[in-house]
């Protein structure tokens, strides 16, 4: 244009342009933030945001193209071609900065203004291209074409730009929505219900005007769309108008809306035709509003000869119009009842007010049904009116939800929780709950597969779609800026926050409680305590979440640390209580150290109330903070602690894994940093991770240098836990002399140190060590004070173990029934507090119990559960002895085959940790089966008792010897040898005398009477 026209020539057309294009962006609700020479940029969604911006940029660009393509022939002629648009289109968050005061303007920056200017520079003449984010937003309102792929300055992705062609068909949510297919209705019964008890009404020529309300996405639309196809239309004439978020500036909108429909005027009649019809049909409704002709042809801006009364002018002219739709609707309602919708109210113009005032003032004595649905920010005047029901649409419960994401993903099966999940996102809203689901699915974190859903991954962080957090930052962006402050200042603090804490962070600049107070009325928040001091709670999470994420990182971290500092001020008196928040303030703050101090401290008291999951997230964000401090002492010495204390609450396999390779690391820095004490106790976690892995030899030689460390510097805290260690892993190597020794030796120093919980457990292992060596009263009274301890500090963990020892003492003395009571009080115990290693060792001792009080059948279930946690944990330990006595109880049941194998097997495994004790009880129970075997291996049998003896007698376990006596008797006896079985089963029961052992001795004592002796 430059070069063909003179400048003033230029300057007016340009000037021109710009005028229309400030008029056309505005009226779209957008703004024209610069000129740069002959381009213009306009933004949407500042500085206050619709939730649909990208329709209201894409609908104004329309209108701009259209406006130049009316004023490009008049000056073609000039330039010598067509004067041209081309427009970008992206969106995005943009960066900008505050409004400058002296031009009004933004400065903008950022990836997403580029991109859009890059889209302009691309398009042809008179297109309009978009973003393929723009396009996914806009995408069923306009029709788009794709083009070739352009590459972006920084972006290895090259971008797909659309064309956009024009409208679709469908404007309204709502419309799409029915498009893609609606989902299942729920719960709005009672709601339906009112709309028809009303219908009843006006059937019966009572008038009736009904409200609908509710937020947006609550299902006022789909309410009056299930309502209207409930109506039999051939005896109930419909109705409706639509209010337009950019109607406001036309005058009746809604009404117009409703009278085109109503008389059938269609988009593609002609000028003439329109005419004819509408004057046809609105004299077909009455004669006599025909007077009114005028002023409907003047409504629906139809060209005709019927001239506007000339006295009809400003204020006559609305009160005239007012009448005049008031009586074509109510005289409707002379051929047959009427339903009148009018939705979206909260966007109708003044006239139509004023309009629907008058006509409701009318209505009560017509057929007819006025129906009009808004959202709650309208505020609705209407005066008291007793034909009047108002019906507000409140949130979905979960079941309802439920319904819904059933009816979406198309699964008859919903996966744990997940219900409650999205019914807790979505704040029970339909629109949300639907959006949601749609996002889970397109991002394949819901899969559906034969009617069944499950989660791809986790959804603990599951983040909103952009459409619902538009919804909500458009009806937040409608709070007074205060208001807003005192929200994001609320929004870091927590759903739920202290009037104290926010009072304490925000500038004193303005009345927080004004603000607050506004807030409430508004809904947004609501107060959920007084007394002691005022809290409050977000209605919604999202609400918090999308307040939340308006917050650059930067400023969040600053906040965060702030929140903490004024907690620690407000509550120091009781900053017990505050450690898991403070905890989580400062860890996403920029203040490490005091968020690895909280981190340990929220970790122990999680810890102390056997929450491992907490104590582990906890202890595991200290480790990761404390590594990436720079390095220095204080930094390293928080990573030992993090170290030894994840250790201590670790129970997977995968712990152990993680534990070992901390502790590794951890030794080093120890070691380093001459630091003795921390030394001691990662030798003995290390030690004590050996012996979970069972390389006892490892564990032993880490217990002794911890323990020795700890006797040089004299301190009986911590020698415990290695002595501790040691005699269980002497035990576990079957040297019960030393184990028992060890063992009294840590009862001692655990009752010295006052650790009431490891002396418990001690002192049942004590017991139960010296059981096996036949000393059943000593073991007795260490098994009773266990019990007793555990039951006075209330300790589940200790009270399962005593319970479970206690049981193995009356076990190995052949007290089966009495056994049993105690394993199944130890089972019920462990099963309470998810103590799933005792669960498996008590159940298979408890499956052994019943073999041997011949129910081998309940034995085989309990061995075979307690088989299956074994691999559940991953652990070896005990296993051997599990599969014996599942071996024997598998004898018991008339399997050999498959009994002789698992003796195998357990042999096998007892040999690999050379515990002998137990592979003793599995040579055994091998003789035992071989000897029933057809055909019978005596000699196989014999070699494998004789084996077990002589290891018994080794390692001195009195009971088991004396019961593989009667065992070996009853070898001999089918062998023919009988003398050899007397003095063997006189061996045994001479022994079984001694020790107090009742049912054995009855066995056999029986066995010798058999023998005729
Ligand atoms: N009770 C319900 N059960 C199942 N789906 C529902 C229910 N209510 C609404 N929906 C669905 O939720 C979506 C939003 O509902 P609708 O469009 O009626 O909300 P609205 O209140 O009209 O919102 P707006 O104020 O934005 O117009 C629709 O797809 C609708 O089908
Ligand atoms: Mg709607």
């Amino acid at each position: 244009m430059n070069e063909q026209l003179d400048p003033e020539e230029v300057e007016e057309i340009m000037t021109r342009i710009k005028k229309e294009s400030v008029r056309i962006v505005e009226s779209y609700g957008g703004i024209v933030n610069q000129f740069v020479g002959d381009e213009i940029l306009a933004l949407f969604g500042i500085p206050t945001g619709h939730e649909d911006d990208p329709i209201r940029a894409v609908k104004a660009a329309l209108e701009l193209h259209k406006m130049v393509r009316k004023i490009s022939p008049g000056i073609e002629d000039r330039i010598k071609k067509p004067l041209t648009m081309h427009t970008g289109i992206n969106s995005g968050l943009i960066v900008t900065k505050l409004r400058d005061n002296r031009n009004g303007l933004y400065g903008i920056t950022g990836e997403t203004v580029n991109t859009g200017a890059r889209l302009k520079s691309q398009a042809g003449p008179d297109n309009i291209l978009v973003s393929p984010g723009t396009k996914r937003l806009i995408a069923p309102y306009f029709e788009t074409v794709a083009l070739e792929e352009i590459r972006m300055k920084g972006k290895t992705e090259p971008t797909i730009p659309y064309r956009v062609i024009g409208e679709s068909k469908i404007q309204t949510r709502f419309e799409a929505a029915e498009q893609k297919g609606f989902t299942i209705y729920s719960g709005r019964d009672q709601e339906l219900a009112i709309l028809r008890a009303c219908l009843k009404k006006v059937v019966l020529g009572k008038g009736q005007f009904v409200t609908v309300i509710g937020e947006e996405g609550m299902g006022k639309s789909r309410l009056h769309y299930e309502f209207r196809h409930m109506l039999d239309r051939e005896e109930i004439t419909v109705l409706q108008g639509r209010c337009q978020p950019y109607g406001r500036n036309i005058p009746y909108f809604p009404f117009i809306d409703s009278l085109r429909w109503g008389i059938r005027l269609r988009e593609e009649d002609s000028p003439a035709e329109l005419l004819e019809k509408a004057v046809t049909n609105i004299k077909a409704i009455d004669s006599s509003l025909e007077q009114f002709i005028p002023l409907y042809l003047h409504l629906l801006s139809i060209q005709s000869y019927y001239p506007l009364p000339a006295h009809l002018q400003g204020k006559e002219l609305r009160k005239a119009m007012e009448e005049a739709l008031a009586v074509i609707i109510t005289l409707n309602t002379q051929h047959q009842p009427m339903v009148m919708i009018l939705e979206d109210w909260h966007w109708s113009d003044d006239a139509s007010q004023a309009a629907l005032k008058h006509l409701i003032g009318m209505t009560a004595p017509y057929a007819l049904m006025v129906l009009v649905t808004y959202r709650p920010i309208y505020q609705a005047s209407w005066g008291y009116l007793s034909y009047h029901t108002p019906v507000v649409l409140k949130s979905l419960d979960v079941q309802n939800t439920e319904n819904i994401i059933r009816s979406i993903t198309g699964a008859t099966h919903l996966p744990q929780g997940l219900g409650e999940l999205i019914y807790e996102r979505s704040g029970g809203n339909p629109l949300f709950i639907e959006e949601i689901c749609y996002s889970l699915i397109e991002e394949g974190l819901v899969v559906v597969k034969d009617g069944k859903a499950s989660l791809t991954q986790s959804l603990v962080n599951l983040s909103l779609p952009d459409t619902v957090q538009a919804i909500i930052r458009t009806r937040l962006d409608r709070l007074d800026s205060n208001s807003k402050e005192a929200l994001r200042l609320a929004s870091v603090i927590g759903r739920v926050f202290g009037q104290r804490v926010l009072e304490r962070i925000s500038s004193a600049q303005f009345e927080l409680s004004e603000s607050l107070e506004a807030l409430k009325v508004l809904e947004v928040i609501q107060q959920t305590r007084v007394l002691p001091e005022a809290e409050f709670t977000f209605r919604h999470v999202l609400t918090q979440k999308v307040v939340y994420d308006t917050l650059l990182l930067q400023r969040r971290k600053e906040l965060h640390g702030i929140i903490g500092l004024a907690i620690e001020e407000l509550y120091s008196e009781r900053l017990e209580e505050q450690l898991p928040i403070l905890a989580y303030h400062y860890i996403r703050s920029d203040r490490q150290e005091k968020a690895i101090e909280y981190a340990l401290s929220a970790g122990d008291q999680a810890a102390s109330l056997y929450a491992n999951n907490e104590a582990t997230t906890y202890y595991e964000q200290a480790f990761t903070m404390s590594k990436t401090l720079p390095e220095s002492p204080k930094a390293q010495q928080w990573q030992i602690d993090a170290a030894l204390k994840l250790a201590s609450v670790g129970i997977t396999r995968q712990d152990i894994e993680r534990d070992l390779k901390n502790l590794e690391q951890a030794r080093v820095l120890a070691e380093r940093l001459n630091d003795e004490l921390r030394l001691a106790r990662v030798l003995y976690w290390l030690g004590r991770i050996h012996y979970v892995l069972w390389n006892p030899q490892v564990a032993i030689e880490h217990a002794r240098q911890s323990l020795s460390i700890a006797d040089q510097l004299g301190d009986e805290a911590l020698a415990a836990p290695p002595v501790n260690l040691m005699g269980r892993v002497y035990w576990q190597l079957s040297d019960f002399a030393q184990a028992s020794h060890m063992m009294e030796r840590s009862v001692e120093q655990m009752r010295r140190i006052e650790n009431k919980v490891e002396e418990s457990t001690a002192s049942a292992l004590a017991g139960y060590v010296l059981a096996f060596l036949g000393k059943f009263d000593r073991a007795l009274v260490h098994a009773d004070h266990a019990i007793h301890l555990a039951n006075e500090i209330q300790n589940p963990f200790a009270k399962a173990n005593a319970y479970h020892l206690r049981g193995c003492i009356s076990d190995q003395r052949g007290e089966w029934n009495q056994a049993i009571q105690y394993y199944k009080e130890s089972m019920r115990i462990a099963e309470k507090a998810e103590d799933l290693f005792r669960l498996y060792l008590v159940k298979s001792y408890n499956g052994r119990a019943h073999t041997m009080i011949k129910n081998p059948s309940h034995g085989r279930v309990l061995l075979e559960e307690s088989l299956a946690l074994a691999e559940q944990i991953g652990t070896k330990f005990w296993l051997a002895w599990q599969k014996t006595a599942l071996a024997a109880c598998l004898f018991n049941l008339g399997e050999l085959e498959t009994g002789s194998h698992l003796c195998q097997e357990a042999i096998n495994l007892g040999e690999d940790t050379n515990d002998r004790y137990v592979i003793a009880f599995a040579k055994r129970t091998f003789a035992e089966i071989l000897s029933c075997l057809e055909p019978s291996d005596f000699h196989k049998a014999d070699q494998a008792i004789l084996e077990a003896i002589r290891i018994q007698q080794e390692i001195g376990v009195k009971p088991e010897l004396a019961r593989s006596y009667v065992s070996y008797t009853h070898l001999l006896i089918e062998k023919g040898e009988e003398e050899k079985a007397l003095e063997y089963l006189g061996k045994a029961i001479g022994m079984f005398q001694k020790m107090g052992m009742v049912w054995d001795l009855d066995q056999a004592e029986q066995l010798h009477r058999k023998l005729g002796v």
